[in-house]
């Protein structure tokens, strides 16, 4: 397993390519099942979870092209109905084939995810709405069987917001008789680049990015050609800390203002100034951050895939910090490692009190999570002395090359390969 070594201290500077967001790729690659034909997806980040997902699209029968950017995945042969328990068991995103399949087939077989490092997960609301579309659902060794003729119009309210359960539900109701409504749905705007994407190819979705959908299904829909992905949201939030807690200076291109406005409002609190010009986002990190107490949302509030990079910025603030996570109820997993580096953090249930300390010293480290993991490397980025982060597996599932970015940026990064 591959560790990254990192020695603190050196302030970024320089300029960064923000790539793909990887949480609007995966629901668009999923969303290729609905047409017959051959679709193109550009600005797609080469990641671990891509990877997965590619393996997927070809167990079920998808010719698939990849060159680190464009996708090009022919779906005209699918000829399986079923994700395999070896594939969801490694991403979990892969539930998102469940709505497409039932969708455009009227049958699926999916594994159902377990739980994970960050909480229980499950998903009842995504097999919920299938049921109130009229499939038949039934659980059998580990699989969600799901059966309709086709599935039919129906009102759907959530009663916790979630995201690929919206994103499931809007692609399965792409496809059915008559017209859906996701009531408390995902705002997120991966949610709405999939709905954009969904209409250029033939589906009639209005209302995506906000809090009621309304879907009138069709009878068939097209490939899609040459959609460009948004940009990542939670990387460029990721630099941004990096940035602030090394005192750097970043130039941050390829973002999208209206998608990070919520990690930017709050990342201003601590003092650490960003600002737009023609280039891209300028980012300047302060002499010294200040505490900030910060609750995790749904969008358009404070993303939970930035709460833990936060708590390492806190870890090094001049005050206290109170982090409350309210979307995941294990998401806590950074603590024990950002302590091994010297951070003052008092967790109880799902709230962290941060009391800054002058300085970090590096220390082996264990990734446990995707975001977890991130946190880290903003935590060691500023830490006096070497750390090594062990499983960084787990980052490269979300993050794009990320010891070139920041070596490019200035910091002493390597990764030992094992
Ligand atoms: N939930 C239920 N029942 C369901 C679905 C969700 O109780 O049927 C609960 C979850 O357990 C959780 C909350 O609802 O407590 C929200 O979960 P959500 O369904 O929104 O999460 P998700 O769709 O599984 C996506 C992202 C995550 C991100 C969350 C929250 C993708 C592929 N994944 O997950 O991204 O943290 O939304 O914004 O879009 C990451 O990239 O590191 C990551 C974990």
């Amino acid at each position: 397993m591959d560790k990254l070594l990192i020695r603190g201290g050196r302030r970024l500077s320089g300029e960064v390519i923000i790539g793909g967001a990887k949480n609007a790729a995966l629901p668009l690659m999923a969303a290729t099942i609905l047409a017959s034909g051959t679709s193109s997806l550009t600005n797609i980040p080469d990641l671990r979870d891509i990877r997965t997902m590619i393996e997927m699209l070809i167990t079920l029968g998808a010719e698939v092209s990849y060159d680190g950017c464009r996708l090009t995945i022919d779906s005209g042969g699918l000829v399986s109905r079923e994700a395999p328990y070896e594939l969801v068991k490694t991403m979990r995103a892969s539930v998102l084939t469940l709505g497409p399949l039932v969708g455009r087939f009227g049958t699926a077989k999916v594994s159902l995810p377990g739980g994970c490092a960050i909480g229980a997960r499950p998903i009842n609301l995504h097999l919920m709405g299938l049921e109130k579309m009229g499939a038949k659902i039934t659980l059998s060794e580990g699989y969600v069987v799901a059966e309709a003729e086709r599935l039919k119009g129906a009102v759907i309210f959530f009663d916790i917001v979630t995201v690929t359960g919206t994103e499931n539900l809007m692609m399965a109701a792409a496809l059915a008789d008559g017209v859906t409504r996701l009531e408390n749905a995902a705002r997120e705007p991966e949610v709405k680049d999939l709905a954009d994407a969904l209409n250029l190819m033939g589906a009639k979705i209005k209302g995506a990015g906000e809090s009621v959908i309304e879907i009138e299904g069709v009878e068939k829909l097209s490939p899609i050609v040459d959609y460009s992905i948004i940009p990542d949201r939670i990387e460029t939030g990721t630099f941004i800390a990096m940035a602030g807690i090394t005192g750097g200076e970043v130039l941050i291109k390829n973002y999208q203002a209206e998608h990070i406005s919520p990690i930017v409002e709050k990342l201003l609190e601590t003092g650490i100034e960003i600002s737009e010009e023609s280039g891209g986002l300028r980012v300047k990190g302060p002499k010294t951050l200040r505490p900030a107490n910060l609750e995790t949302m749904p969008y358009p509030g404070f993303p939970t895939d930035m709460q833990a990079q936060f708590m390492a910025l806190m870890c090094v603030a001049k005050g206290t910090s109170v982090i409350r996570e309210t979307i995941f109820e294990n998401r806590f997993m950074h603590v024990a490692e950002l302590r091994r580096l010297g951070a003052d953090i008092d967790e109880k249930g799902n709230s962290a009190t941060v009391k800054g300390v002058k300085t970090l010293t590096g220390a082996p480290l264990m990734a446990t999570d995707l975001r977890a993991s991130a946190s880290l490397v903003v935590a060691a980025l500023a830490a006096h002395g070497e750390t090594v982060i062990d499983r960084i597996y787990h980052l490269d599932r979300g993050y794009e090359r990320i010891e070139d970015k920041i070596s490019r940026l200035g910091a002493d990064v390597t990764r030992i390969k094992e």
